[in-house]
C-alpha cells in the first residue's frame, strides 16, 4: 500500500507532532535539571550558534587603536571585581564552585579567556548572551565603558594577582573602611564609602591618571543629585549605576557631603596653547552665532556660589569633561533637574569646540571669574 503525500496529510502530520511535543512538555518528562548537563551534541550546538551570532554581530564594530591605557584597565578592573568576578573568577580568586553548577557554567576567564577578537568581546559584554545567564551591560549605549571592560579582559589572563587587586580595589586596598571611619562616617555610610573609595579614593581624588572623575571639592548638592540620578537610572553608566543603586539613599547623602568637604584637588594638566585659547574664548564668550552661552555664566566663580546645582569644571580631567559633552550631544547623558540645559548646549558644540572648552577648564586651578 502506498500513501500519497497530500497537503492535508502533511498538515495533519505536523499538527500531530506539535500536539505530541506539547504533551511531552506538559508531562514534565523533559528534565530541566542543570545537574544533568547537556548531551555533548547539544552543548556543542548551542556554543556553535552563539559563536556564529557573536561573529556576525561584531562585523560592523571597529576597535579603538589603543586598548592598553592604565585608565581603561583601572575602570574595567574596578567594575569586573563586583560585576563579573562572582561568576567568572579573577586573578588570585578562583571561580566559586556554586556558579560552576549552572548550565552553561560561566567560563573561568583567567584560564580560559576564549578565542575572541576585541570586537567580538565587545559585543558579548555589551549585549550579553541569551539563555545563558550572561548579562548585558547595564547601559549598553555606553560603548566607551564596554571598551574599558574589553581592554581589561584582554590584559587579565597575564595579570599577577597583586596587580589585579591594586587595579580593582585601589592602592590602599583594605584600608578604605578605616579611612572612611577616620573621616567621621557612620555605619551604612562607612560600608558604602569603602565601595566608592575603591575607585574614587577616600579623598575623592581618583587614581590611575584620568580613570575616575575628581569628586573632592565638588558641591554637595551636585554630587547628591548625580548619585540619585545614577541610582534611579536617569543617568546611564554601567560602572556607576550599580554602586549608587546598592547604597542606601541616606548613606549616599552622607558620602556626597564627605566628598564635598575634601579639599579641592586640581590635577596638573597640559594642553596645546592654541586649543586653550579657543577654549577660553568659548568659556568666556560662548559662541553667539550658534546660540551657545558663555560657560562661565554657570560654571564661573559667581555662578557656582549662587547655584550649588552647577558643578565645578575647573581642575576636572579634560577627557572626562569632553566625554560627558559627547554623551549629551548623543542624547545619552541624564543628571539632575537642570541637566536638559546642558543637552541643548552640548548639541550646539562641535566636537573640537567641546575638546577645547574641556581642556581649558581642566587647566584652571581656581574657579574662573567671568
Ligand atoms: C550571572 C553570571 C555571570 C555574570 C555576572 C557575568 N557573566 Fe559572563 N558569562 C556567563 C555565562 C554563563 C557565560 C557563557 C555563555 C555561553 O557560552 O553561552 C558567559 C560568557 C562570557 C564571555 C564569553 C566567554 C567565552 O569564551 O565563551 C565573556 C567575555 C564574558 N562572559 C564576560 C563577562 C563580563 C565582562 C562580565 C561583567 C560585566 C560578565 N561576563 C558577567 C555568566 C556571567
Ligand atoms: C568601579 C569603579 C567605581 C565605583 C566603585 C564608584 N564609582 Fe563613581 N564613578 C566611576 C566612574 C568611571 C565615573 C564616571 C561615570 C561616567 O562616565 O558616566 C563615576 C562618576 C561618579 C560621579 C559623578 C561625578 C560627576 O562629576 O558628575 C559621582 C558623584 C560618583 N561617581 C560617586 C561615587 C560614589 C558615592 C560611589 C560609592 C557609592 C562610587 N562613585 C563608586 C567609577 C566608580
Ligand atoms: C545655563 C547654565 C549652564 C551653562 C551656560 C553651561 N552649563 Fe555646563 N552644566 C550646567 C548644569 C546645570 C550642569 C549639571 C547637569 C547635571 O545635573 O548633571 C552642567 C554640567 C556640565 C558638565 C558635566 C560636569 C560633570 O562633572 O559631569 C560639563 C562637562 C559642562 N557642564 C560643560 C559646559 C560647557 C563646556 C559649557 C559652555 C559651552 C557649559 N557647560 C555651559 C549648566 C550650564
Amino acid at each position: 500500500m502506498t500513501l500519497r503525500l497530500t497537503l492535508r496529510r502533511l498538515a495533519l502530520g505536523l499538527a500531530v507532532l506539535l500536539l505530541g511535543g506539547l504533551l511531552f512538555a506538559w508531562s514534565g518528562l523533559f528534565s530541566v535539571r542543570a545537574s544533568s548537563g547537556h548531551w555533548p551534541v547539544t552543548g556543542w550546538f548551542l556554543h556553535w550558534v552563539m559563536q556564529n551570532s557573536v561573529r556576525t554581530d561584531a562585523l560592523p564594530v571597529a576597535a579603538p587603536e589603543d586598548l592598553s591605557s592604565p585608565a581603561l584597565l583601572a575602570r574595567g578592573a574596578g567594575h569586573y571585581a563586583t560585576g563579573c568576578a562572582p561568576c567568572h573568577g579573577a586573578p588570585g580568586q578562583p571561580q566559586d564552585p556554586v556558579v560552576r553548577q549552572s548550565l552553561p557554567a560561566p567560563p573561568p576567564l583567567v584560564d580560559e579567556p576564549g578565542d575572541w577578537t576585541p570586537a567580538e568581546r565587545f559585543r558579548i559584554v555589551q549585549h550579553g548572551v541569551r539563555y545563558s545567564g550572561m548579562p548585558a551591560w547595564v547601559a549598553p549605549e555606553r560603548a566607551d565603558e564596554v571598551w574599558a571592560m574589553v581592554a581589561f579582559l584582554q590584559a587579565m589572563p597575564d595579570m599577577p594577582p597583586e596587580e589585579y587587586r591594586r587595579l580593582a580595589y585601589g592602592p590602599q586596598a583594605g584600608g578604605e573602611a578605616q579611612a572612611a571611619g577616620a573621616a567621621g562616617l557612620r555605619g551604612l555610610a562607612r560600608d558604602g564609602m569603602a565601595d566608592c573609595a575603591r575607585c574614587h579614593g577616600p579623598d575623592g581624588r581618583g587614581r590611575d591618571n584620568e580613570a575616575f572623575p575628581v569628586l573632592s571639592g565638588q558641591s554637595e548638592t551636585y554630587l547628591a543629585q548625580a548619585l540619585t540620578a545614577f541610582a534611579q537610572g536617569r543617568r546611564h553608566s554601567g560602572i556607576m549605576q550599580p554602586p549608587a543603586a546598592r547604597t542606601e539613599a541616606a548613606a549616599l547623602r552622607e558620602i556626597a557631603a564627605h566628598y564635598a568637604r575634601q579639599p579641592a584637588f586640581p590635577v596638573p594638566q597640559a594642553a596645546d596653547p592654541g586649543l586653550l585659547a579657543e577654549g577660553e574664548r568659548i568659556a568666556r564668550e560662548g559662541i553667539p552665532a550658534e546660540g551657545v552661552p558663555a560657560c562661565l555664566s554657570c560654571h564661573g566663580a559667581a555662578a557656582l556660589a549662587r547655584n550649588p546645582a552647577y558643578p565645578r569644571l575647573h581642575g576636572q580631567h579634560a577627557s572626562y569633561l569632553e566625554n560627558q559633552l559627547a554623551l549629551w550631544r548623543e542624547g545619552q547623558r541624564g543628571g539632575g533637574p537642570f541637566n536638559e540645559l546642558m543637552h541643548t548646549i552640548a548639541e550646539r558644540l562641535a566636537p573640537d569646540q567641546a575638546k577645547a572648552a574641556a581642556a581649558w577648564f581642566a587647566t584652571r586651578r581656581e574657579a574662573p571669574e567671568q
